[in-house]
């Protein structure tokens, strides 16, 4: 995947005031079309209640729209404050399947030094399919959404 064109169109477009939630959709279709092993892409929000909330998303509607901290991968993401990639989710015990055609995962923290907004979860039906450097593209849009979620937090 090519990162330098959707950083530069997500900073046009907040150059040209569009609100967070449009931005956030923006970031999440410009990924899911950036990659074809991409299958599923979204957003989970973390609310106070320290429960993940689905937010925008490109892929299959999944049943998992609320994810507890500490469940799943999306919810060990959090608890443990750490990116997560997955190469074979049929490995792992503590997963919850969105599509039984998932093989690999990626949740990528939206966070600033002292705070964990959100993640960019990806699903592929590749295995291993989050190389070293697609994991470091969607880090850098990662780091992009935690501005965006920065600002909307303390406008
Ligand atoms: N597989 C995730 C759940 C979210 S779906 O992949 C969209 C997990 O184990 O947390």
């Amino acid at each position: 995947m090519e990162v330098e064109p959707i950083l530069s169109e997500l900073e046009a477009k907040r150059a040209a005031g569009w609100a967070a939630p449009d931005l956030k959709a923006l970031a999440v279709r410009l990924l899911h079309e950036s990659d074809r092993r991409f299958d599923w892409t979204g957003i989970y929000e973390l609310a106070e209640d320290g429960v993940l909330r689905l937010g925008s998303f490109v892929g299959a509607p999944t049943e998992h729209t609320e994810i507890p901290v500490g469940r799943g991968v999306c919810g060990t993401a959090v608890a443990e404050a750490r990116d997560v990639n997955v190469p074979d989710v049929r490995a792992l015990e503590n997963y919850l399947a969105c599509s039984l055609e998932t093989r690999s995962e990626l949740v990528v923290l939206i966070r600033t030094r002292e705070r964990i907004y959100a993640q960019i979860d990806i699903d592929s039906h590749t295995p291993g399919a989050f190389d070293p450097a697609t994991e470091a593209a969607v880090r850098q849009v990662a780091e992009a959404l935690a501005a965006i979620y920065e600002a909307e937090a303390e406008p």
